[in-house]
């Protein structure tokens, strides 16, 4: 389980997150919601370790996490999808999965078949180039290079953003596959609340640094949950 007790975040001078707290279970989605700019990211970075926490801390199945580098949390078992995708443009699909071996030990050095059941498209498309990928297809290749590092904690930032319809429901059928399979804690960012809502078993909103609303799926108001995602 993750827990991320009353965080802060700082950019320089500039405090981007205030006291933050959030859990994601095992077998669960976790759905983190707000508008633009309000910490979503800088929450994922936090407790992947690209951004150092001011106060607070994060603890991964008892253990805290909050001072190990990012590598040193991958090896427990938590990778990213980064928002905006970061495929390495100029290597193949299958080095770009194989990027992820950097985080498992030699005999987990495989790409697991899984990842074609979840995304076909990938398995004829390994010796293209990255950046030759549409966009749908490049988010695919992100959260497939997430699953080489068979990770126990997967967060993923915004995967609909600016992707086809038909892509998003073959990302919400595997976030909810890999769900399924209840060996893994999934935090979702998400600004598209249909797709959140759908997927979420529990939910936090962000407003402005703060988790502003927070709850298990049942207790999900729609209004007031769009009330904070409207401008
Ligand atoms: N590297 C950075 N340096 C300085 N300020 C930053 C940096 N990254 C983010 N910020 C600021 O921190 C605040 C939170 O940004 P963050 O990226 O976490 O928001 P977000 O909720 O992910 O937004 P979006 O929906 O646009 O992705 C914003 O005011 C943003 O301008
Ligand atoms: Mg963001």
């Amino acid at each position: 389980m993750l827990n991320v007790e009353t965080i802060n975040l700082h950019y320089g001078a500039a405090q981007a997150l205030k006291s933050v707290s959030l859990t994601a279970e095992t077998g669960k989605v976790t759905c983190l919601m707000g508008r633009n700019g309000v910490g979503k990211t800088s929450t994922l970075r936090a407790i992947v370790g690209q951004h150092p926490i001011s106060a607070g801390r994060i603890t991964w199945n008892g253990e805290d996490v909050s001072k190990l580098a990012p590598h040193a949390r991958a090896r427990r078992g938590i990778a990213i999808v980064p928002q905006g995708r970061e495929i390495f443009p100029l290597l193949s699909v299958k080095e770009n999965l194989e990027t992820g071996y950097a985080c498992v030990r030699g005999k987990d050095r495989t790409i697991p078949e899984v990842i074609f059941e979840l995304f076909p498209v990938l398995q004829s498309m390994l010796t293209r180039r990255g950046g030759d990928l549409s966009g749908g297809q490049q988010q695919q290749l992100a959260i497939a290079r997430a699953l080489v590092t068979r990770p126990k904690l997967l967060v993923l930032d915004e995967p609909t953003e600016g992707i086809q319809p038909s892509i998003i429901k073959d990302i919400g059928r595997a976030i909810e596959w890999l769900r399924d399979q209840g060996d893994m804690a999934i935090v979702l960012v998400e600004q598209y609340f249909e797709f959140a809502r759908d997927l979420a078993d529990s939910f936090a909103v962000m407003d402005r640094g703060e988790v502003v609303l927070a709850g298990s799926r049942a207790e999900l108001d729609e209004q007031e949950v769009r009330r904070h995602l409207t401008v």
